[in-house]
């Protein structure tokens, strides 16, 4: 099946989730293709509930150290996403991915478990799926369409809020992406770290040491440790992130037709606020409730 999405792009449904076009060419090829190593850490996410900051989180709590790299580098080319970076149509390579590299590779994906299990559960791999609140995660999404250059007829809200809650929207539906992740890190906890964007917000040193403690390589308190923590959680913060001269350039990315600073913008819990009405609020909280907290993920609605 096929959808109008926004502007006059289609969304394609395949395997009951729904994509863009180029993108979905990418799945294939990451579903064909792809081979996780035991060693991996894969970084999975519905698209902007907080990607690229878990991506810099990730890439300087394996490497230890974050501050130089994190100045030269969007967080997108430190840790490439499968469908479109290494199996998508613009393909680019990562030197850092040679066989003979003895550290963990990085790499994220928004592709839902559901389609992935195959791959990933054989490999035993590492899994992190951070979440983010519906309606912070929809308004997040319109901004970032209404942003992008490809788009050049006007997407209202009311039409966003539509298809969201029809679950037609990139990598949708979002509760069925969340749901497949969460049932997962409660049958496999050792292999699947859920977290949320409000949860890393509200204490991100806390979470950074469970974070690391997952990973296998735990902040222990001895030689600096402790300084190199506090130093992470200033290098990936929104303020330090979005101040460096790549992530603000408005130059399109070498991956998506996008300009570098569209992966930035406000960084913040609670913005849908400033932007859903009172009925919009209650449609998307009335299946929050169906979704999510019958199924017993009580999460979403505040
Ligand atoms: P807003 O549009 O609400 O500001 P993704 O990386 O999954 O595409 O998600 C993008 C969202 O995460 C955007 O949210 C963006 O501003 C926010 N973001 C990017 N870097 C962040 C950081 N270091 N800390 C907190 N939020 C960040």
């Amino acid at each position: 099946p096929v959808e109008k999405w926004c502007g006059d792009e289609q969304l394609y449904q395949w395997k009951g989730f729904w994509f863009r076009l180029q993108y979905l060419l990418g799945t294939r090829q990451v579903l064909d293709k792809f081979k996780p190593l035991p060693s991996d850490v894969i970084l999975a996410s519905f698209p902007k509930t907080g990607t690229t900051w878990l991506k810099a989180l990730l890439y300087s709590i394996i490497n230890r150290s974050s501050g130089a790299c994190l100045r030269s580098n969007h967080p997108h080319m430190l840790v490439p996403t499968l469908e479109v970076q290494l199996y998508g149509a613009q393909q680019q390579s990562f030197s850092t991915f040679d066989s003979t590299s003895s550290s963990s590779r990085i790499l994220a994906t928004h592709l839902p478990h559901q389609l992935l299990a195959d791959a990933v559960k054989p490999a035993d791999c590492r899994m992190v799926y951070v979440t983010r609140n519906p309606k912070d995660t929809l308004t997040s999404f319109w901004q970032f369409v209404l942003k992008s250059r490809s788009y050049e007829e006007p997407w209202p809200l009311e039409m966003a809020v539509e298809k969201f809650c029809n679950g037609v929207v990139p990598f949708g539906p979002y509760y069925d992406h969340v749901l497949g992740y969460w049932k997962e890190s409660l049958e496999r906890p050792e292999k699947v770290f859920f977290i949320t964007y409000e949860e890393l917000k509200d204490d991100t040193k806390t979470h950074i040491r469970r974070l690391a403690e997952f990973l296998g390589c735990p902040f222990n308190g001895d030689g600096g440790e402790e300084e190199i923590l506090d130093e992470i959680v200033i290098s990936c913060s929104f303020e330090k992130l979005s101040s460096h001269e790549v992530n603000r350039s408005i130059e399109h990315s070498p991956w998506m037709r996008l300009p570098m600073s569209s992966f930035f913008r406000k960084g913040e819990v609670g913005d849908h606020r400033n932007y859903l009405n009172n009925e919009m609020v209650e449609r998307i909280d009335t299946i929050t409730v169906q979704k999510f907290h019958e199924s017993g993920l009580m999460y979403g609605v505040n």
